[in-house]
């Protein structure tokens, strides 16, 4: 019998990756005030959210979710936001355009600042300091005073993810991303490079069906979808004291959801039988995400999805497998064998950055982009030849030029990574890489049918 399900029922679990606060009087203090804040995202827009999650779990629809490994306090600003946003709406168009399903378009923005880390200390100069768990939780300055868990630190995050969601919410209805605006969209970053040129192509070519559509009275004044479009949030739900604060009765419906962001992922550290995470999670109406890596043991991951999704709801979990190009091939076909066996509705996603991480000789975190083209390759072909559908894809990506991925026509290359190296944890696409990456998949499911 599974125990009764409340908001602080985690507590009773094993929860790995938390930070020990050490004054819990703060701590209280800090959660009682979040507990009173506005919800950030609406149980309105999950169920929205929910729908067409269900839709993709058909085969009806395609996830692309994206953005920071680790957003941070020091990176908040309107442009990172504003360039994120537009180039997953520039991805959403180039998949449209090549796979012809409604692409639901979900931000690793406005909430993802807790990280779970390998070690639990970092040793620099012959000093050892608690690691960097994301700024919601510590500082990422190399001194004792920046690495002790400090609470009044999910006061700032919630505050800077209600003005990222403010500024979203601006972006994705009041106007800017109007279709008619493909074109000016680009004019900052693709220039004369080839998926600059391919992009344009597309680009006029929707202008073309937009003229077309306009001639027999189509048009953004007349229908909202040339001049919206829905964008939903998430995160890895990690820090369990912020999300069960932010976690509310719908009044309409009395159900509970976590209003932190739209859809929480659990990740493959702390996605385990009795998690608190996992404990958490079951609870809440929000879609949940749950990383799958190498390391995964299948019979509990089955155990997991009966505690979370015991009605087997169509999207209500996102499978987001993140084998690595090695090992893709092998652990696919097993995980969809054995989920397709007990007849689950789970939507099938590919995170093609967690398992092709390496130290480039410079000493810095990359990713080769040919190796993350390749495990969407490999994953696209499994799904074709087990039957399934190849539902999404979930990326550390930001519309800034930085140098993090090795690879691409951007050409970024071993010697230029220190050049704009500014993420706070794991290297992300940049703006160019992003692009291409859409190209290429689009592609890949079209040779795939
Ligand atoms: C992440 O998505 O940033 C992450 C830590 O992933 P995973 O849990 O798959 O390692
Ligand atoms: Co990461």
């Amino acid at each position: 019998m599974t125990k009764l399900w409340k908001p602080n029922s985690w507590k009773n679990f094993e929860t790995n990756h938390l930070p020990e606060y050490s004054n819990k009087l703060e701590l209280d203090s800090v959660t009682n005030q979040l507990r009173n804040f506005p919800p950030l995202v609406f149980a309105g827009e999950v169920r929205s959210l929910n729908k067409k999650l269900a839709k993709v779990a058909e085969g009806k629809g395609y996830i692309l979710q994206g953005g920071d490994c680790a957003e941070s306090f020091a990176e908040f600003n309107t442009n990172n936001i504003r360039d994120t946003f537009r180039v997953i709406l520039q991805m959403a168009i180039i998949l449209t355009s090549g796979i012809n399903l409604p692409i639901v378009k979900i931000g690793r923005m406005a909430g993802q600042f807790a990280k779970p880390r390998s070690r639990l200390n970092e040793v620099q100069s012959g000093i050892e300091l608690p690691s960097y768990k994301g700024d919601i939780i510590n500082g990422i300055k190399f001194d004792e005073k920046s690495r002790a868990p400090d609470p009044e630190r999910m006061l700032k995050a919630y505050s800077q993810s209600a003005s990222t969601l403010n500024l979203l919410r601006a972006f994705a209805d009041g106007g800017f991303a109007d279709l008619k605006y493909v074109q000016s969209w680009n004019m900052g970053f693709v220039k004369s490079e080839l998926q600059g040129e391919r992009y344009r192509d597309l680009a006029n070519q929707i202008q073309a069906n937009l003229d077309f559509m306009e001639a027999l009275g189509i048009n953004a004044e007349t229908t909202s979808q040339l001049r919206k479009v829905d964008f939903y949030t998430s995160h890895e739900a990690l820090l369990l004291p912020y999300e069960e604060a932010m976690t509310r009765v719908d009044s309409t419906t009395g159900d509970i959801y976590n209003t932190s962001s739209h859809f929480a992922w659990i990740g493959d550290r702390t996605r385990f039988i009795n998690s608190g995470h996992v404990e958490f999670c079951r609870g809440i109406k929000n879609p949940i995400g749950i990383k799958c890596g190498p390391g995964i043991n299948l019979d509990e991951l089955l155990k997991i999805l009966d505690l979370i999704d015991p009605k087997n709801i169509p999207g209500k979990i996102t499978l987001i497998t993140r084998y690595g190009k090695e090992k893709v091939g092998k652990y696919l076909p097993e995980i969809i064998q054995k989920v397709k066996s007990e007849g689950r509705n789970v939507i099938w996603s590919c995170d093609p950055m967690h398992g092709n991480t390496i130290k480039s000789n410079s000493g810095y975190k990359t990713r080769p982009f040919e190796n993350i083209l390749e495990e969407v390759k490999t994953n696209i072909e499994v799904h074709k030849s087990e039957g399934t559908h190849a539902g999404g894809i979930h990326l550390e990506m930001t519309g800034q030029n930085v140098t993090e991925c090795i690879g691409g026509l951007a050409e970024v290359t071993e010697k230029t990574l220190g050049d704009r190296y500014h993420t706070h944890c794991d290297p992300r696409l940049n703006a160019n890489q992003s692009i291409e990456l859409a190209f290429l998949i689009a592609d890949v499911i079209k040779k795939n049918g």
